[in-house]
């Protein structure tokens, strides 16, 4: 596909594209479409949970050809792996690809040292390594997710289809036995028949890949079919490696009761913009009946069969404020900076990544406040690993709900997070989740102590 033909999928003329395919489900009418599968799920018994996870080549089905995809396992998405707080997850990496990898667990609170959520640690091809994560016992319950985080190389593993879910169950989910619980894993991959679809150009990296279709749980526009008497509740995890979502359902609204690092006191959305990276926990409220279509903007995406229902309402408490930052920092977002690429990258105070640099010293155990502005012409989602924050002010004033470890950072935007360096030391990484950006240099080290 050329790049005039991406640039047009950028633009919003998907439409076009798509259409015609769904054209084509509609008229064997939303029922004969096929039903959203969801990822097969391995649950802790006993406080472990031991999995092997190989990344591999693969061919997936995909509207009756094949695409050609990594994977672990096979599937696309991967195995969900579900744990409780204190529970020990142990996670057999083998690397059967050609490239150096590596396993990022994307939002639960984990030390990021030794062979825990080490973003510095490489398998290199044909090798395997052990890894070993203890959920700590103050984890909020909600959906995190893991992808492959070896510099260079994250962007086209993850398009490519390295992603699964991570469900950590606590307190809270008794209130929601009463729900069909969903994972929804939204990505674009690139179509294609071999692994040329990795590749990318200059261009698209400064722009952050797009792929050829927005799939859920790697299918093309799947029908959703509620249950009677129970209310659906969605875990929405954005892994495309660059599309900001903007998700609606035409008859229907969300209740949000979870965000990126845990649940939240429930508020009503018509839309929910998701950055990559972000996730959202959601129950439905329909207010019509029949086959609503799911949309991306102005793009169908797939369908809800439901009737007409209120939802649960879960007595669920908002989050308390953190207080007392000692400290206050400023990272500038902007285009530019020297260096081999010049103009093309996007840095954090001027700096590129640099693997022996450590650019954010923290005190452990205390609050910070970072205010990221950004300068540049586009919209980057900034992201932490291991220390969850709060939105104080999203760039217009006004903070935002719940536990978060991404957030978007809008052009010409002062964003102010507050950031809770608890519990654990180490050293790590944030960067832009356009992994491309991060892929060429949008990082910086933090490192906690
Ligand atoms: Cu999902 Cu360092 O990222
Ligand atoms: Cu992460
Ligand atoms: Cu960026």
């Amino acid at each position: 596909m050329s790049l005039s033909r991406r640039q047009l999928l950028r633009n919003g003329a998907l439409t076009a594209l798509v259409i015609p395919c769904l054209e084509a489900l509609n008229q064997i009418g939303a029922n004969a479409a096929t039903s959203l599968l969801e990822p097969k799920r391995i649950k802790s018994s006993n406080g472990q949970l031991n999995v092997n996870l190989e990344a591999k080549e693969s061919l997936l089905d995909f509207e009756g050809k094949k695409r050609w995809a990594l994977t672990y396992n096979g599937t696309f998405p991967g195995p969900t792996l579900v744990a409780k707080p204190g529970d020990v997850i142990n996670v057999n990496l083998k690397n059967s690809t050609k490239q150096p990898t590596n396993l990022h667990t994307h939002g639960p609170h984990l030390s990021p040292s030794g062979n825990s959520d080490n973003p510095f640690i490489m398998v290199a091809p044909g090798e395997s390594f052990k890894y070993t994560f203890r959920i700590p016992k103050n984890q909020e319950p909600g959906t995190f997710w893991y992808h492959p985080h070896h510099h260079e190389f994250v962007a086209k593993q993850l398009s490519a289809g390295l992603a699964g879910a991570i469900i950590v169950e606590g307190e809270s989910d008794k209130l929601l036995t009463d729900t069909t619980d969903r994972t929804l894993l939204l990505a674009d991959p690139r179509i294609g028949s071999d692994s040329s679809v990795m590749d990318t150009s200059m261009m698209d990296q400064m722009h952050g890949r797009v792929g050829d279709y927005l799939l859920i749980n790697g299918q093309l526009a799947p029908t959703i079919n509620a249950k009677v008497g129970k209310t659906e509740r969605w875990r929405l995890i954005n892994a495309s490696p660059s599309l900001f979502l903007n998700l609606s359902i035409d008859g229907a609204n969300f209740l949000v009761i979870g965000t990126d690092g845990g649940r939240t006191k429930p508020f009503s959305m018509d839309k929910l913009v998701i950055t990559p990276g972000q996730r959202y926990e959601v129950l439905i409220n329909a207010k019509k009946s029949g086959s609503l279509g799911i949309y991306n903007g102005s793009k169908l995406i797939g369908y809800l069969n439901t009737s007409v229902n209120t939802p649960i309402s879960p007595s669920i408490a908002s989050i308390p404020i953190l207080q007392n930052p000692v400290k206050t920092r400023t990272l500038k977002i902007a285009q530019g900076g020297g260096g081999m690429m010049g103009g093309m990258r996007f840095t954090f105070n001027g700096e590129s990544f640099d693997p022996n640099k450590v650019n954010q010293s923290v005190k452990l155990n205390t609050v910070e406040d970072w205010i990221i502005s950004n300068t540049s012409h586009m919209a980057h989602p900034f992201h932490i690993h291991a220390w969850a924050f709060q939105v104080i002010d999203r760039g217009d004033g006004k903070s935002e709900p719940g536990w978060k470890d991404t957030v978007a950072i809008p052009v010409g935007a002062k964003v102010r997070i507050r950031l809770n360096f608890a519990d654990f030391g180490g050293k790590t990484v944030y960067h832009c989740h356009i992994l491309d950006h991060e892929d060429i240099g949008m990082m910086g080290i933090v490192e906690v102590k």
